[in-house]
């Protein structure tokens, strides 16, 4: 059995902390929940990154920004030619649980328990690819900016990133109004105190940007082509890909 080894970055102080541990389970259940049942088109953003590394014919390295528990990633892999996968997050619990994922998959592991941004603006590890699912939105536009520049200098083929999208004109206001709107009824499986966490971690952290402004910050970047290659079926996503 192949152990994957997590490499520490962060300061351990965070990691003993049991109230952080217990509070990450509780809102890690929650979000599993939206997983599961398929809330946020994790299975067709899976298919679409899938279908796009399956494109490339050579050996290939990917970088996972803010990986979690990886948990879809390695059937995404599955049939590429990948042969190193590097996940970096901040939270060692999903580390752990990534690590247990990724075990005995046939090619090299790399996970790191950090900030993305100081580890890709500070510490760049070349990649072939880089992927970011569903977590760039809580930088403010001039950081997710300097993020994607230090990915174009560090990507030698694309990146892809899958978060979450205003409607042409549509305000931040307007964005968290239509997110209670359309999904507090929608999503029956959470529990009140559920979609409280989910309700107030985006009123606070979501910085959502039009496809207008997710492209034009690759252009600004650098990347030499900047596409929307999928919006999920309850508006609020889309996947936008940077071609170096
Ligand atoms: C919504 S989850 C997304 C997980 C996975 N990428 C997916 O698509 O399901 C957001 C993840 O981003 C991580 N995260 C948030 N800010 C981070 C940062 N500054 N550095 C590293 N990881 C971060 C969290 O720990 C969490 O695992």
């Amino acid at each position: 059995m192949v152990k994957v080894a997590i490499h520490e970055f962060a300061p351990a102080a965070e990691i003993d902390d049991a109230q952080a541990m217990e509070q990450f389970q509780k809102q890690w259940r929650t979000y599993q929940k939206l997983v599961d049942s398929d809330a946020l088109s994790h299975r067709e953003v899976a298919a679409q990154l899938h279908a796009a590394l399956r494109t490339v014919e050579t050996s290939f390295s990917i970088l996972d920004i803010a990986c979690g528990d990886a948990g879809e990633i390695k059937h995404v892999l599955a049939d590429t030619k990948v042969s190193h996968y590097h996940g970096i997050d901040l939270s060692e619990p999903a580390l752990e649980l990534a690590a247990r994922n990724l075990e005995d998959c046939p090619f090299q592991v790399d996970l790191d328990h950090g900030d993305y941004v100081e580890m890709v603006e500070r510490r760049p590890d070349p990649a072939d690819i880089a992927w970011c699912g569903l977590s760039i939105h809580h930088l403010k536009t001039d950081r997710k900016r300097d993020l994607l520049t230090a990915l174009r200098k560090t990507t030698d083929r694309f990146v892809m990133i899958y978060e979450p999208t205003l409607k042409e004109g549509e305000t931040r206001d307007g964005y968290l109004e239509r997110f209670g709107t359309v999904n507090r009824p929608a999503w029956t499986f959470l529990t009140d105190e559920e979609w409280r966490q989910i309700s107030n971690h985006v009123t606070q952290c979501d910085l959502p940007e039009t496809a207008e402004t997710w492209l034009a910050l690759g252009r600004e970047a650098g990347f030499a082509k900047a596409t929307e290659i999928f919006h999920d079926r309850t508006d609020f996503y889309s996947i936008y890909r940077y071609d170096v």
